[in-house]
């Protein structure tokens, strides 16, 4: 065999390989390696956040039976995240002590009332009093007791609920949103602009575009899921709206340039790699556990960020998990996603970190998006001002910028096997 064929051959195992090296799925957490466990998760169900001005389903009240009002977690919701509350208290048993503690957790949620809801019953079923602990129970009527749940105003959040005001960020979501040939191309289809004409005639809405169909389709989609009988006009337009929708919130987390990554996940991903180094480093005071309650846009971009979000809506509680673990005297990430309670969470093989993903090499594939502080300001500011900063617009890419990490895989393969094939 010739030199070539022979590494090609062993490409080609290697990356047969690295097709199945993640361990098979389970719910409990290899506790005895774990060093740091960091997760965001989206609150749970809620009623809709928008009345367009012909919406039928207007009145508030419609939704006593099921949560306090508009904007807010329902019933269920809460019932999601005391769920998952419990589920994480399973899955890290062993970790952390049975008994609450202040300095194992620590809980930051977006300054929505949704978000500091959910993580308020995630605590409840995670941490409720253990009776036999004489520092938890307080009443013994209550199966309950009170955890820390910190935040800080949206308006300074540039990690949970990116509120943060960034003008660079405004401009590149307008370039790779509304503005992008990929965009384009799809306002101005036939059909699509139809059904722009048909939503400001039946919504009664002044102006349509990807926000205000996603937005209109949202408030649908609840008031359908909670079996509230839409007008009419909805049923033909539904599929439509929802699939557009689908490709709004796409172009929003995933960020389709570097720069973009940078502005958008880099304080997000600062504070994950800032703690695993606290950690890894044995500072004290660090927590062993860190909870951020956010919303779909939390977990998506910190996943698109990594090249592993797979471009769905991520679901009602769903939540990605970092763990950082110690392996033969080595830090490894792991990446996990739990969007659906029926089955033990995903796990991501991280593009270009390869498994098991050390931590060095972790943070030498995200050094060019890591950005908190002042600098975060400073990239943040219009026109942007980070030498390396790409100005290059989206160019259409947004549905192939990350691809997600088996599918580079298979290409490989498949480049491999036409070499071969050459050869
Ligand atoms: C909303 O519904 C409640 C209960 O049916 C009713 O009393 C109230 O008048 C309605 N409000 C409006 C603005 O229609
Ligand atoms: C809506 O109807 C379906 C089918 O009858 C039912 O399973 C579901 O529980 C209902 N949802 C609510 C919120 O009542
Ligand atoms: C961890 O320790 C290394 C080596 O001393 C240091 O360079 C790094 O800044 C520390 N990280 C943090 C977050 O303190
Ligand atoms: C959950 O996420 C995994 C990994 O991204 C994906 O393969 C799966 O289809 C998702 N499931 C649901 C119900 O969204």
């Amino acid at each position: 065999m010739r030199l070539g064929t022979f590494l090609i051959f062993v490409t080609i195992v290697v990356t047969a390989a690295a097709l199945s090296v993640i361990p098979p799925r389970k719910d409990k957490a290899d506790t005895d390696t774990l060093e740091l466990v960091q997760i965001m998760w989206r609150h749970g169900d809620r009623t809709p956040i928008v009345q367009y001005p012909n919406d039928p389903l207007q009145n508030e009240t419609l939704w006593f039976p099921y949560a306090t009002g508009f904007e807010a977690i329902t019933k269920k919701g809460k019932q999601m995240h005391y769920d998952f509350g419990q589920y994480l208290r399973k899955r890290y048993e062993g970790f952390l002590s049975p008994v609450y503690s202040q300095k194992e957790i620590y809980v930051q949620s977006s300054d929505a009332d949704r978000a500091i809801m959910s993580a308020m019953s995630n605590m409840a079923g995670m941490w409720p009093p253990t009776p036999e602990d004489p520092r938890s129970e307080w009443n013994p009527q209550l199966q309950w007791q009170p955890i820390p749940i910190h935040t800080i105003p949206k308006k300074l959040d540039n990690f949970i609920n990116f509120g943060a005001p960034c003008p660079r960020f405004k401009e590149l979501k307008k370039e790779y949103t509304n503005d992008s040939p990929f965009a384009k191309s799809i306002n101005e289809a036939p059909e699509n602009s139809k059904l722009c004409q048909y939503i400001i005639k039946h919504a009664g809405v002044k102006e349509c575009d990807f926000e205000v169909i996603s937005d209109i389709w949202d408030t649908l989609r609840i008031q359908k899921a909670y079996n509230m009988t839409l007008p009419p006009w909805v049923a033909s337009v539904y599929d439509q709206m929802e699939s557009l929708s689908a490709i709004f919130f796409d172009s929003r987390v995933l960020v389709p340039t570097e720069e973009a990554k940078r502005v958008k996940a880099g304080p997000l991903l600062s504070f994950l790699v800032k703690n695993m180094e606290l950690r890894q480093n044995e500072t004290k005071g660090v927590a062993k556990m860190y909870a951020l309650s956010g919303h779909d846009t939390t977990s998506s971009i910190a996943l698109g960020a990594l090249g592993v979000f797979d471009t769905q809506f991520p679901s009602y509680a769903s939540a990605a998990i970092f763990e950082m673990h110690k392996i033969q005297n080595e830090h490894v990430v792991k990446v996990f996603f739990r969007n659906d309670t029926s089955v033990p969470p995903f796990e991501f093989e991280i593009p270009n970190c390869g498994y098991p993903c050390h931590l060095n090499k972790f943070k030498e594939i995200l050094a060019h998006i890591l950005v908190d502080g002042e600098k975060w300001n400073e990239v943040c500011k219009s026109g942007g001002s980070s030498p390396s900063a790409s100005k290059s617009s989206a160019s259409g890419a947004i549905s192939t910028t990350v691809l997600p990490h088996f599918t580079s895989h298979f290409i490989m393969l498949i480049t491999n096997l036409l070499l071969i094939s050459k050869w």
